[in-house]
């Protein structure tokens, strides 16, 4: 099966490449140039997409700075909102199954019980706003689409949580890191394994249930400061860096985008109709600390 994914070495799209051929698929990125969402029509985002013969679309660029986002609004939603709609408009167009991924920060965070699927979202900042209004393009196109929610992504790839953590540890003893946010830390690589097998269910499967929306996260929840902390003692047991971690709250850490205090997903949709369930954060948070430590002492890291 050929999944055609749009971005460049993004954290998703890297880890795509890494999880689909053992698992007999080809994955095949298209980014900028060829294809550039910011400056984006349907006929250019279309012939690039054909281009690459897809079986399955998976939607993974995205503008994910969240506090640049609020100085950038034409070109967030240029990409998160008119792109999106773009790319899920070409999928129909083919005929192939689409998979979008969305965020945990289409909710305010005012809820304190995780949120499900049908919860009302109501975005805090332009990231949000932008990546609720790319969902409801993809809703509107009549692609055959599912869209993933996921969250607080980290990875062996790009510029994530875990690698600033492992970064500033190198040069402090101590960090401050606000601990009344709470989410579901994910694996892109984790993610990646989901997204493929819903794209192979698309595929396969007519059944309405397996369309619409999702929420799909590691299991299990933190707060920013418990997941430093897990990352440190990731990071003591393969003999890397550490830091002390001080919990501070969001207050003491300002920052131009609000983030939602709650915006935790309860990922049970997903669990009853794809049979997909993410492992636990922390499980997986070892695993990319271990491949990094390792990386940065044969200096092969990223
Ligand atoms: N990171 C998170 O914590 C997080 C949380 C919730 C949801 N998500 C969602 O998860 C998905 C994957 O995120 P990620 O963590 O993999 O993000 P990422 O590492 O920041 O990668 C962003 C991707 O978007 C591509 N991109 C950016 N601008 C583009 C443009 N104008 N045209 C085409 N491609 C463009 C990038 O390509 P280049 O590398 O070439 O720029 C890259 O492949 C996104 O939909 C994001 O909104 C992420």
């Amino acid at each position: 099966m050929r999944i055609v994914v749009t971005g460049g070495p993004g954290q998703l799209v890297l880890s795509l490449a890494e999880r689909g051929p053992a698992r007999g698929f080809a994955v095949i990125a298209v980014g900028p140039p060829m294809l550039d969402l910011a400056a984006a029509d349907d006929e250019s985002v279309f012939a690039a997409l054909a281009a690459a013969r897809p079986d399955a679309i998976v939607n993974a660029a995205a503008h994910t700075a969240v506090d640049k986002a609020e100085s950038e609004r034409d070109l967030v939603f240029a990409i998160n909102a008119a792109g999106a709609g773009a790319v899920a408009r070409a999928a129909a167009r083919l005929g192939v199954p689409l998979v979008h991924v969305s965020t945990d920060y289409v909710f305010s965070g005012d809820k304190p019980e995780p949120y499900v699927e049908s919860d009302r979202p109501a975005p805090t900042g332009v990231y949000g706003a932008s990546k609720l209004a790319g969902e409801e393009a993809v809703l509107a196109s009549g692609a055959d689409a599912a869209i993933l929610r996921t969250a607080w992504v980290y990875s062996p790839f790009g510029a994530n949580f875990v690698k600033t953590m492992l970064r500033l540890a190198e040069s402090r003893d101590e960090l401050g890191v606000v601990a009344d946010q709470r989410g579901n830390p994910t694996n892109a690589l984790d993610l990646a394994d989901a997204v493929l097998t819903v794209a192979a269910h698309l595929q396969a499967d007519a059944a309405p249930e397996l369309r619409g929306l999702f929420h799909a996260t590691g299991s299990g929840e933190a707060s920013w400061a418990e997941f430093a902390e897990a990352i440190f003692a990731a990071s003591a047991q393969s003999s890397g860096h550490t830091a002390r971690v001080n919990h501070i709250t969001t207050a003491d850490y300002p920052t131009p985008a609000r983030r939602p205090a709650n915006s935790r997903l309860d990922c049970s949709r997903l669990a009853e109709r794809h049979g997909v369930r993410l492992p636990d954060w922390r499980a997986s948070t070892a695993d990319v600390v271990a491949r990094l430590v390792a990386e940065l002492v044969e200096g092969t890291g990223s």
